[in-house]
């Protein structure tokens, strides 16, 4: 594990001033370009999954945060047995949703998920790659509670821990970079 976070850690591409000023980028791509990294990537959060959650309480649904939430969710699910259901930005998905406004480090938006697309009870994990200010997370979690779920936990490949996100979470976080840990 530590030599793939060293891995993950030196293909990370940062670009200052995007997409507004004084807003430095951290761009995750570079892993998806690389298929040994990305395999390996998907295999250390099946594994992280697989060692935290007993074969009772594993999650039944994989919710993946637009866009870059959908990048690795729909993989990582497959690999679990378990569902993906997408959170989307507001006006994308069709029939009944639920909505919640949220502001992330670079603006205000609204999230939605389908009201059918969990089941009271069902245990739930949200992936998303990075976690910066906290607040699409907490969103993607408030509306997994409206519709019922069991939030069993959040996983983002990069916390920019400076901006103390994860105290926005009211569950475990899972994190395999942080911006702590120097290149
Ligand atoms: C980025 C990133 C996270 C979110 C983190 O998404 O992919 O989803 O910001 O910010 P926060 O913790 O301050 O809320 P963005 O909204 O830029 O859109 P994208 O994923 O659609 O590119
Ligand atoms: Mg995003």
């Amino acid at each position: 594990l530590a030599s793939l976070k060293i891995r993950l850690k030196t293909s990370l591409r940062q670009f200052p001033d995007f997409p507004s000023p004084g807003i430095l980028f951290e761009d995750i791509l570079p892993i998806f370009a690389n298929p040994s990294l990305h395999e390996a990537l998907l295999r250390a959060l099946e594994l992280h999954v697989q060692q935290t959650y007993s074969a009772e309480n594993k999650p039944d649904v994989i919710v993946g945060l637009e866009a870059r939430g959908f990048l690795f969710g729909p993989s990582l699910a497959l690999r679990l047995g378990a569902a993906f259901v997408p959170v989307r930005k507001q006006g994308k998905l069709p029939g009944p949703c639920e909505t919640v406004g949220y502001k992330k480090e670079y603006g205000e938006d609204f999230f939605q998920m389908q009201s059918d697309g969990i089941k009271p009870g069902q245990k739930v994990l949200v992936v998303d790659d990075i976690i910066a200010t906290g607040g699409t997370a907490a969103a993607a979690g408030s509306l997994i509670k409206k519709l019922g779920g069991n939030l069993l936990g959040y996983i983002f490949i990069l916390e920019l821990d400076f901006l103390q996100g994860r105290a926005k979470l009211d569950a475990p976080v899972y994190t395999l970079l942080s911006s702590q840990e120097e290149k």
